[in-house]
């Protein structure tokens, strides 16, 4: 392998943009390709972007002398120079291009969530525990410096068990801003219970194990076709804690995109809430430990330097993720559906 990992992007939405600055900026990577559908995307006007967080200037000019382009993402995967694949086109799409990159020989990072249901991931993963290339699954939040201290902290146990936890993720409205507006069409992208929510119910299932059983409210309508825009639900895990997660993205379309949680354990409270960071001790003292460092400052650069690291020293990339938990994840998403849908608690089949 040579010291830079040669990497294609496919997709170049909020996503693919976002991962294409973080490549740029590496010092890991090379960006020797890029595929869109979109042709004045491929032409470096990414003026039609619109994201949720950061800052980058999406009216200038992008210069990308030197990259491949290509309209048609499997032209990319076929090129023998990509060494990975950076998979982040609308999740319906996921298992075609993962699927397709993997029997391609190549490494593949691919956007969460990992495809549009279980049977999706089911694919995916069976091809990617097959491969003798490295995959994993874009859960950039269990990477997200506040959550990565405070999941050490709480399973290093120093503040004792859990007694309740409660996650939350709340977007403005995103309508109108992706391409063909896929986000709205519940059959491609799943909802904000899939594409927002699995984010919190993936953390649940990272910090306190697998639930026995969820119980879920969930608000559709939207838009008549957007699927669950709004969920509240309770994990059970068969004790006397209470766990809870809340996403949606039916909030104003000026409302600020909100992150935080709060998981209150028997000697202290690990509290993210407005972007401040703090750890309330019983005994009365307050910590705010810095997270997050200048060259990584957010879940996603962690998360694409470490598969990078990976991939140049041969090393698995399951020190965060497991192709098992990117199934569990899934199936716990299901359960909430299915409770949704049919109001009342459902247990859940791993
Ligand atoms: N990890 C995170 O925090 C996070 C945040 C936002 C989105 N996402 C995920 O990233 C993925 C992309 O979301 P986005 O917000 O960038 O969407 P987007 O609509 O902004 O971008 C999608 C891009 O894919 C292109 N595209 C569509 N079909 C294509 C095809 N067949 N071949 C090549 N390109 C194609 C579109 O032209 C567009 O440029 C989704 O799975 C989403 O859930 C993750």
């Amino acid at each position: 392998m040579s010291k830079k990992v040669k990497v294609g992007i496919i997709g170049l939405g909020f996503m693919g943009t976002t991962h294409f600055q973080i490549h740029q900026n590496s010092g890991k990577s090379e960006i020797v390709a890029i595929a869109d559908v979109n042709e004045e995307k491929l032409a470096g006007d990414w003026s039609s972007v619109v994201g949720n967080i950061g800052d980058f200037d999406y009216s200038k000019q992008i210069h990308l002398e030197g990259i491949k382009t290509y309209s048609n993402a499997m032209d990319l995967i076929n090129n023998p120079d990509v060494d990975m694949v950076d998979i982040c086109v609308p999740t319906f799409l996921h298992g075609k291009y993962a699927i397709a990159a993997l029997k391609e020989n190549k490494h593949v990072l691919c956007e969460k969530p990992i495809g549009r249901n279980l049977n999706d991931a089911m694919l995916i993963t069976e091809e990617a525990e097959k491969s003798s290339k490295f995959f994993s699954n874009g859960l950039c939040v269990r990477y997200w410096p506040e959550y990565r201290h405070a999941f050490e902290l709480y399973t290093s146990g120093k503040l004792g068990k859990v007694k309740s936890a409660v996650f939350k993720r709340v977007s403005p409205s995103i309508h109108g801003n992706a391409w063909e507006d896929w986000f709205m069409k519940e059959k491609l992208s799943g909802g904000a219970l899939l594409d927002l929510h699995l984010h919190d119910t993936d953390l649940v299932r990272y910090f306190f194990g697998k639930p026995v059983s969820v119980t879920s409210f969930g608000m559709r309508g939207f838009r008549s076709d957007s699927g669950i825009d709004h969920v509240i639900t309770n994990y059970d895990f068969g004790d006397d804690t209470l766990i809870m997660a809340e996403g949606g993205w039916d909030a104003a379309k000026s409302t600020p995109f909100e992150m935080s949680f709060q998981i209150v354990c028997e000697k202290g409270t690990i509290r993210l809430s407005e972007q401040s960071y703090k750890v309330i001790h019983e005994d009365g003292r307050i910590e705010e430990p810095k997270t997050g460092t200048e060259e990584l400052p957010t879940g996603w650069h962690v998360e694409i330097d470490y598969f990078l690291s990976c991939i140049i020293n041969n090393m698995k990339p399951d020190k965060y993720l497991s192709t098992e938990e990117m199934r569990e994840s899934m199936a716990i998403i299901e359960a909430e559906e299915l409770s949704i849908k049919e109001k009342r608690s459902v247990k859940i089949k791993y």
